[in-house]
């Protein structure tokens, strides 16, 4: 796909109008899309801000920024980063705070998944790549051919939440090297036995924790958590978006830590039983998409979004 495909590329926003809900959008605020993608949300937080506020989109994928500039160039303050640099972000666009609002709509996009040359997709055949951000050196590639038995049954099972881990590392070690996509999908397929309480492709687990793995996607969500919170002014939401339980599970213990000691009811927006908590949680229970929107859109299915607001 080339860079003019971006205007005909459609990718659906999740949870659109949940999130634009919890963003309590405002006039005249800053707001940060840590993910912008194809800027679904970060074009519709515009379109109902009448574009009166400052937004700024980032992305750690500098094909689809270089998209997203063509989009939204003149609408919005666009960085080719890492969202763990939201700090040095804000600082280049003008602003020590976020006073509207961050909103992160985690994993890859639709487009990404589906550009066999990038490596996700288990389903097309492509390298072995998996990198969001293509600069990098460490590929999928280079973890299942170099790593060790020991590692990639960890990176197996604890990224993919696969119990068959040990059996599919001991596979790829007898069976390296592997350079493309579809013959890693077939040698995981050998090593999973079907089961009928889950239909999905038996290579679904393996392939989220290499890309886990070669983004590190856990340890960077976490330190963006923490420094979001930090940068967000008082009465300003904090939006997460998520697709699996490892991402969701963290967006809820950084949530509650930051909340230390809140036991206010969730939507009141003061809160009065201690000075030491920084966010209020607004979403007790996350929010998940509707049958209409699943129906409309499978990827909606495993999404939960969470909404917390800095208190003062
Ligand atoms: C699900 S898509 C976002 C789609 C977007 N909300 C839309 O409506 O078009 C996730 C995007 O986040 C980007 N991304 C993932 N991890 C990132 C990170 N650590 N820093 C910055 N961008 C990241 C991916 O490159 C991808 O484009």
């Amino acid at each position: 796909m080339n860079e003019s495909d971006a205007t005909t590329f459609s990718h659906v926003p999740v949870l659109l109008n949940e999130a634009m809900d919890e963003l309590n959008l405002h006039p005249g605020k800053v707001w940060v899309d840590a993910t912008a993608g194809f800027g679904g949300h970060l074009q519709e937080m515009i379109k109902r801000l009448s574009g009166d506020g400052k937004f700024i989109g980032i992305d750690r994928d500098k094909q689809t920024l270089s998209m997203l500039r063509n989009k939204l160039a003149d609408k919005a303050h666009l960085f080719h980063a890492n969202y763990t640099e939201i700090e040095d972000v804000l600082r280049e666009a003008g602003e020590q705070q976020v006073t509207g609002g961050i909103l992160a709509d985690l994993g890859v996009s639709s487009r990404q998944l589906d550009d066999a040359e990038r490596g996700f997709s288990f389903l097309r055949d492509g390298p072995l790549d998996m990198r969001m951000d293509q600069s990098q050196n460490l590929t999928a590639e280079a973890i299942v051919n170099n790593y060790s038995e020991k590692e990639l049954a960890e990176i197996i099972f604890m990224y993919g939440e696969e119990r068959h881990s040990r059996r599919i590392a001991k596979r790829i070690i007898e069976r390296r090297p592997f350079k493309n996509t579809l013959a890693l999908a077939d040698l995981v397929r050998g090593c999973v036995r079907p089961s009928k309480y889950d239909d999905s492709h038996p290579a679904t687990r393996t392939f989220q924790a290499l890309r886990i793995a070669v983004n590190d996607e856990l340890g960077s969500l976490k330190s963006f958590l923490q420094q979001g919170i930090q940068l967000l002014a008082p009465g300003a939401r904090f939006v997460v978006i998520t697709f699996h339980s490892l991402e969701d599970r963290i967006v809820k213990q950084i949530f509650k830590e930051a909340a230390l000691n809140c036991i206010c009811p969730p939507r009141q927006p003061i809160c009065t039983c201690t000075k030491r908590s920084q966010l209020l949680v607004i979403t007790r229970k996350p929010i998940v998409a509707d049958k209409k929107e699943v129906l409309a859109n499978p990827r909606a299915r495993s999404a939960k979004l969470r909404a917390g607001e800095k208190l003062a």
